[in-house]
């Protein structure tokens, strides 16, 4: 990405940091963890408000708020519109957005699985040919099987993904599994786990070197020491 399109670059420092939070079911865990630092966060009371700019809580530098899809928040911080956001790890590998992922959080926790009918479950999938996969992680589920050798094709969805092998337009799925209770309600089976997920801060590459002495005590009050980034 071109250094120009980074708005973090040359910050005014009085500019409050953005931060990127995801719609969906990680909305409340993520502002409730905003609220517990100071700030009112209030974003996820049913409102059609997408930008909240927030005075700082005692210690803490002021905030813009941004309201996001859970995957456009790694494309908001990677090209700085946002410093900092909260999503999920499945959303952010299968993105594949070149941002840093400098804490884990205490929630959102799930499981990617490869799932299908009890039928297809007893199945010796080497054998198998021409397997169609239905799933909302395309980029993810095409790497699983690649890595084991099997050839499939990959069905991109963009939800109710347990719908398409019941129907017959996927042999298996490639879903998260949070309580097991979709699945199990369908009467599909799961197979292998393909990754365990959960919520995460990524933080923008140059916000994270130009704005490090706001960014550093606010992951420490979300809960790490804002030291050490994992790329
Ligand atoms: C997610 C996921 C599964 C379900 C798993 O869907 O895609 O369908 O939750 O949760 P469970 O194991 O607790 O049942 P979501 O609720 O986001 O709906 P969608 O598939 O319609 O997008």
């Amino acid at each position: 990405m071109p250094a120009h399109m980074n708005k973090s670059e040359g910050a005014n420092v009085e500019k409050p940091l953005t931060v990127a939070l995801p719609k969906g079911r990680l909305l409340t865990p993520a502002a409730e963890l905003f609220r517990a630092l100071g700030w009112r966060c209030d974003l996820d009371n049913g409102s059609r408000q997408l930008l909240l700019t927030e005075p700082g809580a005692p210690d803490y530098p002021p905030i813009r708020f941004l309201l996001a899809k859970p995957a456009d928040v790694p494309v908001y911080v990677e090209y700085g519109a946002a410093d900092l956001g909260i999503v999920g790890q499945d959303v952010l590998w299968e993105s594949g957005r070149d941002v840093y992922e400098p804490l884990q959080l205490d929630f959102g926790h799930c499981r990617l699985v490869m799932a299908g009918t009890p039928a297809q479950g007893g199945r010796d999938l080497r054998l198998a040919v021409g397997l169609r996969v239905a799933t909302r992680y395309p980029r993810l589920a095409q790497a699983y099987f690649q890595d084991r050798g099997l050839s499939v094709e990959v069905i991109p969805l963009s939800g109710s993904i347990e719908l398409a092998p019941l129907v017959g337009l996927s042999d298996l799925l490639v879903d998260l599994v949070e309580t097991g209770r979709t699945l199990r309600d369908n009467g599909l089976v799961e197979m292998a786990q393909i990754a365990a997920c959960r919520a995460v801060v990524i933080v923008n590459r140059v916000a994270y070197r130009l704005r490090l002495a706001e960014i550093r005590p606010l992951l420490a009050g979300l809960g790490g020491d804002g030291q050490s980034p994992r790329r």
